[in-house]
């Protein structure tokens, strides 16, 4: 088994791939570690603490950044998850969890080096928690087994981006720290728009999936009404495209994607902030921004049938 600390935003798509992990026996949840994006960090770590209580994980709860680390906060994407993260479900007002004391940061700073070279980090929401544990503890970057990251789009027939024509939403959220993780000397891998936009969750199939698999298949159901109106009528989908639950799918079974090795730089300032951009060659340029970085994993197909079926079975 595969020990994950699984950063999110939660985030309907983010419960998705939580309950993915949680369900799936090659995978210890050894924590979720909670960061803003698509909801508030309060709410945040609120959606995660009631998921942990209700389908009875045993992972800790960890309580991370609130902002990215330079640029102005874009808010919570309401319009996409709710108004508190999880659509039209909204965790009952009477609910009390317990998160751990620490600041989600020192949560993995302190899990990783316990566990060296057995933790793979999962961040599938904006990368300021892993940033902000690199520049605590920069030693992390050689104790941690893999790290796994939604986000970002490298497009080949120029689709870049999903909130701005060249940005994904979580590099977006906080393109400063998306550059520190992918040039940090440990081993990424980005399963980005290109691979994400290529699975599809059709209404019928979270039919399937209500009807099939008990308490997480009602909760899946119940939390997508929302989701697929936003993709109905501002995307023109009737479905929604499989998003973080892709990263997981990655950690589970590498084999059903395709990636290339290459540098991994983020646009942080300007029109394009957010955009992120492969070098595939090794040739040295004049300067050394781009010539002395790690060469990261990008994702570019999935066998997405494999991966509907991957998904459907494991919950
Ligand atoms: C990513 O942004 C968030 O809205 C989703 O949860 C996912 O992590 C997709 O661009
Ligand atoms: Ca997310």
């Amino acid at each position: 088994t595969k020990k994950i600390i699984l950063d999110t935003d939660p985030g309907i798509d983010d419960a998705m791939a939580i309950l993915f992990a949680e369900a799936h026996p090659d995978i210890e949840l050894v924590a979720l570690t909670t960061v803003f994006g698509n909801a508030t960090i309060e709410n945040g770590t609120r959606n995660a603490l009631y998921l942990k209580e209700r389908f009875k994980i045993t992972a800790d709860i960890a309580q991370g950044a609130s902002q990215p680390l330079v640029r102005s906060p874009v808010g919570p994407t309401e319009v996409v998850h709710g108004l508190t993260g999880l659509g039209d479900f909204h965790v009952p007002d009477d609910f009390v969890g317990h998160p751990d004391p620490r600041p989600a940061y020192q949560y993995i700073i302190d899990t990783v080096k316990a566990h060296p070279h057995e933790i793979t980090l999962v961040a599938v929401g904006p990368l300021t928690n892993l940033a902000l544990a690199l520049q605590a503890a920069p030693e992390i970057a050689s104790l941690v087994a893999q790290v796994v990251i939604m986000g970002g789009a490298f497009g080949e027939n120029d689709h870049r981006g999903n909130v701005t024509p060249y940005a994904e939403a979580n590099i977006h959220d906080d393109p400063h720290a998306a550059d520190i993780v992918f040039c940090a000397p440990w081993p990424v891998t980005i399963i980005g728009l290109d691979v994400t936009e290529e699975s599809f969750f059709s209404a019928y199939y979270l039919d399937q999936l209500r009807h099939d698999a008990a308490d997480m298949g009602e909760f899946i159901f119940t939390i997508s009404r929302y989701y697929l109106r936003f993709y109905s009528q501002k995307v023109g989908l009737e479905g929604c495209h499989v998003h973080d639950p892709s990263a997981i799918a990655y950690v589970i079974d590498p084999e059903l994607f395709i990636t290339r090795k290459g540098a991994v730089r983020v646009v942080c300032e300007g029109p394009a902030s957010g955009m992120t951009m492969q070098k595939l060659d090794t040739k040295q340029y004049q300067t050394d921004e781009w010539s002395s970085m790690p060469a990261q994993e990008v994702g570019i197909s999935v066998d997405s049938a494999q991966l509907l079926d991957l998904y459907q079975k494991t919950l």
